[in-house]
């Protein structure tokens, strides 16, 4: 359905040789490439509207202000979030979930209150609870998953009471792969009164993400991941929750009045997002999102899937490989290890065959101590790649086999 050819032409960074190789980039948990209708973006605000944004009558602050905004329009609708008082612009995932930390911590976390966490988040869903956890004397709970790497739903269950505070998860794991069932999260965790925070980060490029039905109060990604430059992320808030926290920075851009007697604070979504914003980036973003839309995310999602199971299945018939992470419903990451071999070893070997992929912990210590493991080894799929790169990655892992038996 997709023509994968033309869509690679779009990405010229693949077009390359590492050590006399081409480049197969499995690597695309980390950062995705950039499409040139974002890097042409990017060029075009520096060569003709650059100036800094909310700030000026003049034309060019104008202009830069009308892209910046426009691309809050464009994530707006990606998500189907109701208004653009929803979307706050960050600078990553990081970023907005320690605003959510911060700020509705500081709105509604008290002593005792109870925050649960999954098993298998990444640092950037756990570390800011704890923060908060810390200054609020209130208690950081965590939901388990089985052998699989899937929640213990019943488990879960048990663990919502009415101290529960806010539930905080990933749509998809960054270590595994794993979908979790991030509706019927948010509807149980909605029943004792809890508030939903759904971190994005790898799930926001993959499958559709229509927070409406979805009906979580929070979902945090970045820019980045979604084939957009660095330094920008997007909160979603509900509106009424965003209204009743206080802000998470003071500064320019985020007041309506300052005094000495007292400062009046902007409108959302001003209100969080104090300082010079990376306009550039963000207008970057509403681009990737043009392109994905243009693509079609059900069509990308199609094929990264099918392109999943290929990988799983070639991957399975390297002797001696144990895949970590084996959940019914997952997307485009598959984690392994080769018996006896560290996962150091075999990524450093794979990069000289030219194949880029992850190695360590991924940022998910407490999920690689699940398994006892220290690390795996991570490749992590994008639309833009092909089944010929995984046949390439399949020789790879059975030289590396070969090298070290
Ligand atoms: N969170 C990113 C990853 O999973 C960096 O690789």
């Amino acid at each position: 359905m997709l023509d994968i050819q033309k869509i690679r032409n779009d990405f010229p960074i693949l077009n390359q040789e590492i050590y006399g190789k081409s480049l197969i980039y499995l690597d695309n948990g980390a950062t995705t490439q950039k499409p040139n209708i974002v890097i042409d973006k990017i060029n075009s605000f520096y060569y003709k509207f650059n100036s800094n944004i909310h700030r000026a009558v003049h034309y060019l602050s104008g202009k830069s202000t009308e892209e910046y905004e426009k691309a809050r329009e464009t994530v707006r609708k990606y998500l189907n979030a109701k208004s653009i008082n929803e979307i706050i612009f960050t600078k990553g995932t990081t970023d907005a979930i320690n605003l959510v930390a911060f700020s509705f911590g500081e709105r509604f976390v008290e002593r005792d209150d109870e925050i649960l966490v999954c098993q298998t988040e990444h640092h950037s869903n756990i570390v800011p609870w704890q923060m908060l956890c810390e200054r609020k004397s209130a208690k950081l709970k965590v939901i388990p998953v089985n052998d699989k790497s899937e929640i213990i739903f019943e488990e879960y269950e048990k663990l919502l009471t009415k101290k529960t505070k806010l539930v905080a998860i990933a749509h998809v794991s960054n270590a595994f792969g794993t979908v979790h069932p991030i509706k019927k999260i948010t509807e149980s965790a909605h029943k004792v009164g809890s508030y939903v925070l759904i971190d994005g980060a790898q799930g926001i490029q993959h499958i559709k993400t229509d927070v409406l039905d979805i009906g979580c109060d929070f979902y945090a990604f970045s820019g980045h991941k979604i084939y957009a430059e660095t330094g920008i992320g997007v909160l979603y808030g509900k509106e009424n929750l965003l209204e009743q926290m206080p802000p998470y920075q003071g500064g320019g851009d985020m007041i309506k009045t300052v005094s000495f007697r007292k400062t009046v604070y902007a409108d959302l979504p001003l209100k969080f997002e104090a300082g010079t914003s990376n306009y550039v980036a963000a207008a970057s973003l509403g681009e990737a999102m043009n392109y994905i839309n243009s693509i079609g995310l059900e069509n990308i999602s199609k094929y990264e899937t099918q392109l999943l199971k290929y990988a799983e299945t070639q991957l399975s018939k390297i002797p001696n490989i144990k895949i970590i992470g084996t959940a019914k419903k997952k997307s485009s990451a598959i984690s392994f290890l080769l018996k006896g071999i560290h996962h150091y070893d075999t990524g450093a070997i794979l990069d000289k065959l030219g194949i880029a992929v992850r190695t360590g912990t991924h940022c998910a210590e407490p999920a690689m101590k699940q398994y006892g493991i220290t690390g795996t080894v991570r490749a992590s799929l994008s639309f833009y790649n092909t089944k010929e790169e995984i046949d390439a990655l399949y020789r790879g892992l059975l030289r590396v086999v070969r090298m070290f038996s």
